[in-house]
């Protein structure tokens, strides 16, 4: 695997094929170089996929430059999922549905964004637990970047009810606000309230979990080793669907507690995959190979498995 670069070495890269890669800050642990690697060489196609570590301040000169080098697209993650949206020519819907972008297409010349986070969740909530997200009443835990994106693909998705539970409460209403027009009509639930934020209170998270089919963590409450639970097994049930997007590491104490309440419980490695997978389809046109991509993954996410 390439090792990860600066904005400056972009020049020096060397050899023939299409250049692909992701952009962002800290960028070492980014699992994607080994999952894109795994699906250029089983497709067979002369390409690479390097890692830049960019800092805030040199967004912009870091897309001039990948524009000027044969960079036939590029993932970008923390933080610049926001300020790139300004840099590139034109943004696809669903850019402009989640109002952020993970990745960038060069279509001969012209840099159009797209963003594949939230219908990479979609499909890893699909594949996990054969549920689809228009059917569901979700609990989104978190409202920053990845929660505010999964909530609006919620939205977007028009799902039957939509809790949102933010450590500071404002930005959960704020967001509320913003998502309401989406959930004007009524769906299966009648007089039920579809759209709502809850403050970040047990009693009254174990409440709303009684009429909860998902619960999607998007904290970072889980990632450090001494983190507790960021829900305790205690207020989970058996009839819970518990999707964390961490997944490092792979069985977070979120995930236990839900095995222990009796509920089903997924790591965010599908949605990593999956978004992946359709950024690989929008540069190259083709299937991702699923297959080995997700074994890529797996191995590179837990290495002692
Ligand atoms: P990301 O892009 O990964 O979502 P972020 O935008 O920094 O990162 O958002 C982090 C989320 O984790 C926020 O919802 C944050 O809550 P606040 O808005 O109150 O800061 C949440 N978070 C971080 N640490 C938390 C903790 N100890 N308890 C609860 N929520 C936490």
């Amino acid at each position: 695997m390439d090792k990860i670069i600066s904005p400056e070495s972009l020049g020096n890269l060397t050899g023939s094929g299409a250049l692909y890669g992701v952009i962002g800050l800290p960028i070492q642990h980014s699992l994607s170089p080994i999952m894109h690697a795994a699906a250029f060489k089983r497709c067979a196609l002369d390409a690479r996929y390097i890692a830049v570590a960019v800092p805030p301040e040199q967004l912009a000169l870091t897309v001039t430059r990948l524009r000027s080098l044969p960079f036939a697209g590029w993932n970008v993650t923390l933080p610049h999922k926001l300020a790139i949206a300004g840099l590139v020519d034109e943004l696809a819907d669903s850019a402009k549905n989640l109002g952020a972008v993970n990745t960038v297409l060069n279509d001969s010349g012209k840099l159009v964004g797209f963003n594949t986070d939230g219908e990479g969740w979609v499909r890893a909530v699909r594949e996990e637990f054969s549920l689809d997200v228009r059917d569901l009443r979700i609990m989104i835990l978190g409202v920053g970047g990845a929660g505010g994106a999964l909530a609006r693909q919620a939205a977007l998705e028009r799902c039957e009810k939509l809790v949102l539970v933010n450590r500071t409460e404002s930005k959960a209403r704020e967001l509320v606000s913003q998502l309401a027009p989406w959930f004007d009509s009524q769906k299966l639930l009648g007089a039920d309230v579809r759209l709502k934020a809850v403050p970040w209170d047990e009693a009254l998270i174990a409440k709303e979990l009684d009429q909860i089919d998902l619960v999607v963590n998007t904290t970072s409450v889980g990632m450090k080793a001494g983190d507790a639970a960021v829900l305790p097994a205690r207020i989970l049930q058996p009839h819970l669907c518990v999707y964390d997007a961490i997944y490092r590491p792979a069985k977070s104490k979120l995930l236990s507690a839900a095995e222990e309440a009796g509920a089903r419980a997924a790591n965010g490695l599908g949605m990593l995959l999956h978004q992946g997978a359709l950024a690989f389809e929008i540069w190259t046109g083709q299937t991702a190979p699923l297959t080995v991509m997700r074994s890529a993954l797996r191995t590179a996410a837990n290495p002692k498995f």
